[in-house]
């Protein structure tokens, strides 16, 4: 730690940052069809980390990309994500009341709400990513950053990997199904991310698969402390229910491993993530500070 100098001031300069770009690009509240858009809205607005549109960035940073071509990717992001949890914590999943500081989305605004206003975020994502072609029509990048997301939301993603955790519930498991879950339903968005900002910079396929690579394990670390945090944290650091995965009667990688063997996966998984962005030519030094920072994280 403390390799980047006054790490903490640039982080959050560059989350808030990245907050004025998502909301630059939120549905309106109005016509008919106010209350779903204020629903869609009320998740993306109560806060969170940002870690994925900020990633974005700093990985298209990296690759010497601009910024204003990342931006409505940077915002899909966002809204991909909180569609995930939104959908996530109904209660035909993990059943939870809480999320971000706020009471969840269907427990404001009723079950029926939180189905479609979940599902109108994804597709608003895509609404939003399009946008993408009005400023550049026959950029590559662009049409490639399209699809990688399109492919780590799907059923090969994050929405796979939320199938087969919701599948196995309460069922004894092994750690390669395990790895699978997390690979997909945490990694998969986190990939997309890093490597939707290294090719709109114009990144070749070499460089975006060792970005897909360190991407892979900061998302397994990063759901691995995720576990950690739901059984050592409190609601209150979180903004969301601790004691989670008990409830739902999950397997995790600190029911199978432990919490310090978990912590220390957590470590070497990153440590691994940083060794690929540094075998790289292009080097951005916050990006790599963040992914050390994520290991220590408490929320
Ligand atoms: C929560 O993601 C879901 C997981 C993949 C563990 P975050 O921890 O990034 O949640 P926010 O966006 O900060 O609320
Ligand atoms: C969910 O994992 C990952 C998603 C794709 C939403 P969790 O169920 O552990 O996420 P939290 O703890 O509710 O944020
Ligand atoms: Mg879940
Ligand atoms: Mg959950
Ligand atoms: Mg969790």
């Amino acid at each position: 730690m403390g390799r980047y100098v006054n790490f903490q001031d640039e982080l959050k300069q560059r989350t808030e940052m990245t907050e004025a770009v998502i909301r630059k690009y939120l549905p309106k509240e109005e016509g008919f069809a106010k209350t779903m858009a204020e629903a869609m809205n009320y998740s993306m607005c109560a806060g969170g980390k940002r870690l994925r549109p900020l990633l974005l960035m700093e990985t298209c940073r990296m690759f010497g990309g601009e910024q204003a071509l990342a931006e409505p990717f940077m915002a899909a992001m966002e809204m991909i994500h909180t569609h995930s949890l939104i959908h996530d914590d109904l209660p035909a999943i993990d059943n939870d009341d809480y999320r971000r500081g706020r009471l969840t989305t269907h427990k404001v605004y009723g079950e029926a709400m939180g189905v479609l206003s979940g599902v109108a975020l994804l597709n608003y994502a895509y609404e939003t990513m399009f946008r993408a072609f009005e400023t550049a029509p026959d950029h590559y990048g662009v049409r490639e950053a399209v699809r990688i997301m399109a492919h780590k939301t799907g059923l090969y993603g994050m929405l796979g990997g939320q199938g087969v955790d919701v599948e196995n519930d309460g069922k004894p498991m092994d750690q390669d199904m395990l790895d699978y879950i997390y690979r997909h339903k945490t990694s998969a968005l986190i990939e997309a991310s890093m490597m939707t900002g290294a090719v709109l910079a114009g990144a070749d396929k070499e460089q975006v698969a060792v970005i897909e690579k360190a991407a892979g394990n900061i998302g397994l670390a990063f759901q691995i402390q995720d576990d950690i945090l739901d059984v050592t944290s409190t609601s209150e650091m979180l903004g969301k229910p601790v004691h989670s995965d008990e409830k739902n009667h999950k397997v995790t990688y600190v029911t199978l491993f432990g919490i310090q063997e978990a912590s220390r996966q957590v470590a070497g998984l990153s440590e691994e993530a940083v060794a690929l962005l540094e075998s790289l030519n292009q080097k951005n030094e916050f990006l790599m500070e963040l992914v050390r920072y994520l290991v220590s994280r408490r929320k």
